[in-house]
């Protein structure tokens, strides 16, 4: 037997226990019990599986399963002791089951390692992350349905380089990241469906001698087959990767509405007043509003983009098969999870309460002569101009309109004329706001028929 203060787990060929620096940079217990349930949810797999194919007898099977739901109850109770001379979730639990259980917990861990234990673990938590984020977006898609649905006819400026272009509808605008937010979905739905293969029976990292059957634990929790490499099995963390490239992707679409808030709600601009729940107020100046929920939103991808680095910069080079240098993997996916569904229910609350201010929406949409390019086309339609004369003419009207200081619908059509005589009457119906949008029929253009086609189907794609 090892000496007093070996490891119990492991302990047979040492005499001396860890130096206590060795057992702090060796630990992953103070982080990894967060897979306590998944822990033992394999584990409670493992020994049905271990008693089906006759490794162990029925009896141990069910002492093991029974055992080790006590262990589970004890850690959801907050009574269970972690010990971090254990070193990590696997052999706390295990050695909790020996205390409850005594004999027959020494068998669960055959034809298994923690190898296996661990990927397998992490890949069940993981995919609870990625069903979690799916949900969480499409929650936020329905909070901006309903603003879409509210203001599909609602005028706004259309921006490109943060210039006024074209008018656009504020449907049009919500509908954008309802775009974005379902291509996030889709993508945590591609790698949950391309990570859901069992490691567990790949063992420490070249299968194993007993006739143990990975079809039945695979089935058990939930996967769609076992891995066919157990090589790779023990040493792939591409899901996790999967999964953190995905929470950046959408946690960066998350920063761009956040910063659109953050302009919006300004007194410079004020198109949208946020709610005074998702909001702060200033300790020195009485008159403000700050949208900081908004700009934490905006700063998240920091940290989820980091933890995406990081990962991956961890897994470069490493040889096969299994390296301790991937337990740095779980307090990064763990970070970038909980902070991705802060963000995406922050991002829900704050769109569910935000008022869009339809007056000044409207009046900034006729502003920065945004119906110049109605007018070129209108030169194009009306008078048979090629569209490259019919740019030069509006420009020289916008030219006109400025040194004037009004809006192009303010000049008369005899200053008009002088620039072109053949403009008529009829050209200010195309140079309202309004009409500018309503005649963006084109499909997946901004008129509000257009955007409540959009509504209408992204209401039944999500019911
Ligand atoms: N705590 C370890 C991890 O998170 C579990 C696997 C340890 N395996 C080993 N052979 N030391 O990766």
């Amino acid at each position: 037997m090892s000496n007093d203060t070996s490891n119990q787990m492991w302990g047979g060929r040492f005499s001396a226990g860890p130096d206590a620096i060795m057992e702090a940079i060796n630990a992953s217990i103070g982080f990894d019990k967060r897979m306590a349930a998944q822990d033992i949810a394999g584990s409670r797999a493992h020994a049905a599986m271990l008693a089906a194919t006759g490794i162990v007898t029925d009896s141990d099977a069910e002492a093991m399963r029974e055992g080790l739901l006590t262990v589970l109850s004890e850690i959801e109770g907050g009574t269970f002791e972690f010990s971090a001379a254990l070193e990590d979730i696997h052999m706390n639990v295990e050695s909790r089951l020996k205390e409850i259980i005594g004999e027959p917990a020494g068998r669960l861990h055959t034809g298994r390692s923690r190898n296996d234990q661990v990927a397998t673990d992490f890949k069940l938590w993981v995919r609870d992350q990625m069903d979690a984020a799916i949900a969480g977006i499409q929650s936020l898609q329905k909070a901006l349905l309903a603003q879409a649905e509210a203001g599909a006819d609602w005028v706004m400026p259309g921006f490109t380089h943060l210039q006024t272009a074209q008018p656009v509808t504020w449907g049009h605008h919500m509908m954008a990241y309802v775009e974005m937010l379902g291509r996030d979905a889709s993508r945590f739905a591609d790698a949950r469906a391309r990570m859901n293969e069992s490691p567990l029976g790949a063992a420490a990292l070249a299968g194993t001698s007993f006739p143990i059957d990975r079809d039945m634990t695979a089935k058990a929790l939930g996967f769609d087959r076992p891995s066919a490499n157990s090589l790779d099995a023990v040493s792939d963390r591409d899901f996790a990767l999967d999964f953190l490239s995905a929470a950046s992707i959408c946690a960066m679409h998350l920063s761009r509405f956040a910063e659109e808030l953050v302009i919006w709600s300004s007194a410079q601009f004020r198109f949208v007043t946020l709610s005074d729940r998702f909001s702060t107020g200033s300790s020195i100046m009485p008159q403000k509003k700050n949208p900081d929920a908004a700009e934490l939103i905006r700063a998240k991808i920091g940290r989820i983009f980091g933890a995406n680095v990081a990962l991956m910069t961890v897994m470069k080079g490493l040889p096969l098969a299994y390296s301790k240098d991937m337990q740095e993997d779980k307090e990064q996916v763990f970070d970038a999870a909980d902070n991705l569904m802060l963000a995406l229910a922050a991002m829900d609350g704050m769109v569910r309460d935000m008022s869009a201010n339809r007056d000044s929406l409207a009046a900034a949409a006729g502003s920065g002569f945004s119906t110049a390019t109605d007018l070129a086309d209108w030169c194009v339609r009306a008078q048979g101009m090629p569209f490259r004369d019919a740019h030069h003419v509006t420009g020289a009207l916008v030219a006109m309109a400025e040194a004037k200081g009004c809006d192009l619908p303010d000049l008369s059509l005899a200053d008009m004329q002088t620039v072109n005589p053949d403009i008529t009457e009829d050209v200010f119906s195309v140079l309202t706001v309004e009409a500018s949008v309503a005649s963006r029929t084109s499909y997946g253009g901004t008129a509000p028929a257009q955007v409540r086609v959009q509504v209408a189907r992204w209401t039944k794609l999500l019911a």
